[in-house]
């Protein structure tokens, strides 16, 4: 029986599950350890109340037959669509349409699913490092060759270094890519480009033909002006990319699962409409987001759920004040954190010999840089995202080492 060779070429497991199973085998043996946990970026405040007034209401809705609810429409109500729209893109000057938002449950599902659009033999783009779904995914869909045991390098793949000299913005790939991969606020660097740097990638694509999908899952971090909360701020950018997006990393739906990806209808290759590609695959393989989710959604463009989400960032970008300030205090080079939640630090050994020494000399649970790709190696990555007692333990941790 064939199975999908594209696996063969996977390299070892998913980078968060390989490090839950060694942080679960050190608690198991260090039964008494206070491991924090500043590793995958998940999130640890509650849900805005606004938030959680609509669940409420839209459970209550379920609970009665005169407002009970099937099936979601597959590309999202257009109650949630027009809101996103409007607030999200059309209040901020951008050119987005409602009809051209499609709800899903993550981003992370999204990312990995958006090559579906593209042929197997086109050559995919990614930043080095990189959040690893976008990698995975295009090795497991077969895009990719097998992996260089010296280089940690996939074949057919344009690797795209971020490092201390380039700024972590990488460079415009010197050879032809068909579908660029961008994350800006950076995971996991923490890094930001500004509107300047995105117009050339905007303008690399449309001279290229290539595709730029764009993941902006930390847009609500950013605070300076000079940089952009979407890929649509840059002229023609409605003609090369896709962006997606997420309710995660703001409003705290890591657990509940809500976001949208924007597939302009201008987006045409090879004679085909990306958008109505994009449409045929969502109403064949999804059924839509819940309609209690999507009412929670909905909550967070409220005057209510606004003031809450700033709230909960603020809460956050304080914690990563707090982590840069300890780590530069006690020597270390730190990267990102001002308008990411993300803090990017220089290990001064390899990632995971610091992954070990901060797990067993610290019980700090942090992500190795390698495990985002190989220029990532050297470095270590914290999130914002901890109770603030417990950034406040991890720094004090780190700086009596
Ligand atoms: C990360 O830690 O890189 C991300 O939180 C993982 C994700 O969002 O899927």
């Amino acid at each position: 029986m064939p199975v999908n060779e594209g696996f063969r070429n996977l390299r070892g497991s998913y980078l968060f599950s390989t490090i839950a199973k060694k942080v679960a085998a050190y608690k198991a043996s260090h039964p008494e350890a206070e491991v924090i946990s500043l590793g995958i970026g998940d999130v640890t405040r509650p849900l805005p109340q606004a938030v959680v007034s609509a669940l409420h209401s839209a459970v209550e809705e379920m609970a009665d037959e005169k407002t009970f609810r099937g099936y979601a429409p597959d590309l999202g109500y257009s109650f949630l669509r027009e809101t996103i729209a409007k607030n999200d893109y059309q209040d901020r000057g951008y050119d987005v349409s409602a009809d051209e938002i499609f709800v899903s449950e993550g981003a992370k599902t999204d990312s990995a699913c958006i090559s579906e659009l593209f042929s197997l033999d086109s050559r995919i783009a990614v930043c080095d490092p990189v959040y690893p779904v976008y990698l995975d995914s295009n090795v497991m869909a077969g895009r990719t060759g097998a992996c260089d045991p010296v280089t940690g390098q996939y074949g057919n793949v344009i690797y795209m270094p971020c490092t201390k000299e380039n700024g972590f913005v990488p460079e415009l790939p010197a050879a032809h890519a068909d579908i660029i991969y961008l994350c800006f606020p950076n995971n996991p660097t923490g890094m930001t480009c500004t509107k300047e740097r995105l117009q050339e990638w905007v303008d690399y694509a449309n001279r290229d033909g290539s595709v730029i999908i764009y993941d902006a899952a930390y847009e609500a971090y950013i605070s300076d002006p000079a940089i952009p909360h979407s890929i649509y701020a840059c002229e023609g950018a409605r003609t090369c990319a896709i962006e997606l997006r997420s309710f995660s990393k703001n409003a705290g739906f890591t657990g509940l699962r809500l976001a949208f990806a924007v597939v302009p209808v201008d987006l045409i290759r090879d004679g085909m409409s990306l958008h109505d590609m994009w449409a045929r695959r969502h109403g064949t393989k999804y059924n839509g987001a819940p309609y209690i989710v999507q009412r929670a959604g909905e909550a967070c463009y409220s005057e209510e759920g606004k003031e809450e989400i700033r709230g909960i960032i603020g809460y956050y970008m304080e914690n990563a004040r707090i982590i840069r300030d300890g780590l530069a205090a006690a020597g270390y080079e730190v990267y990102g954190g001002e308008n990411s939640p993300y803090i990017w630090l220089r290990a001064g050994k390899s990632s995971w010999d610091f992954f070990d020494e901060m797990l067993e000399r610290a019980n700090i649970v942090g992500t190795p840089g390698s495990g985002f790709g190989p220029s990532g190696e050297g470095y270590f990555r914290l999130t914002a995202f901890g109770s603030r007692e417990n950034t406040f333990r991890a720094v004090e941790r780190i700086r009596n080492l």
